[in-house]
């Protein structure tokens, strides 16, 4: 699927939507709901067995992605703020909570995101954060913008995934 080109058009998600997706071990998606299909402007169809990269707008920067599929892959939830691209080339902001569910053997049975809406005061915060993630790893290294991620967390006194957590949701409000 070729991308769209990135522009300025927000759209905008309601407090009372909830975007959800489920996916394999590699991220292909499964599943999609109503909402998740009508905010993204892709059908049903075309977005089944992609991989959910097909949503990465490129302000995101690549160490958020590695935080989440380093947590996860060990099944700790991580709740994170995620800039997604429309199939307009419009975005859209959301806090996902992304998880693994296991079958009742206890083997892997899916990843799930959940998105919900956000905050204008957590929108500005975060686009400011992720902005000089990504100036660091495009003009530096990933190795540098890895190391601003990892002083940010000690800062906060971020050590593991549930402060992670709550210190992310404290900001959309
Ligand atoms: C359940 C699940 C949901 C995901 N949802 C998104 C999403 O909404 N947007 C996104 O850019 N990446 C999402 N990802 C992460 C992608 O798999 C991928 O790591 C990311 O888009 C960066 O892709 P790239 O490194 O291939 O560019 C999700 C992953 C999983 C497992």
């Amino acid at each position: 699927m070729t991308k769209p080109q990135p522009n300025e058009t927000e759209h905008i998600v309601k407090n009372v939507d909830l975007i959800v997706s489920k996916s394999d071990a590699e991220g292909n998606i499964t599943y999609v709901n109503p909402i998740f299909v009508k905010i993204s402007g892709y059908s049903q169809a075309s977005l089944l067995e992609q991989p959910h990269s097909i949503l990465r707008h490129p302000d995101m920067p690549k160490v958020i992605f590695e935080y989440l599929w380093k947590n996860i892959k060990e099944g700790k939830d991580v709740v994170a703020y995620v800039k997604n691209l429309c199939a307009d080339g419009g975005y859209y902001w959301v806090l996902a909570t992304v998880k693994m569910a296991k079958n009742p053997d206890g083997s892997f049975r899916n990843y799930m995101s959940t998105r919900r809406c956000i905050t204008q005061e957590a929108k500005d915060q975060i686009s400011q954060f992720y902005k000089e993630l990504l100036d660091v790893e495009k003009e530096q290294s990933y190795e540098a913008s890895y190391e601003m991620f990892e002083n940010f967390l000690t800062k906060h006194n971020i050590y593991d995934n549930q402060a992670f957590n709550t210190y992310m949701k404290s900001l959309n409000k």
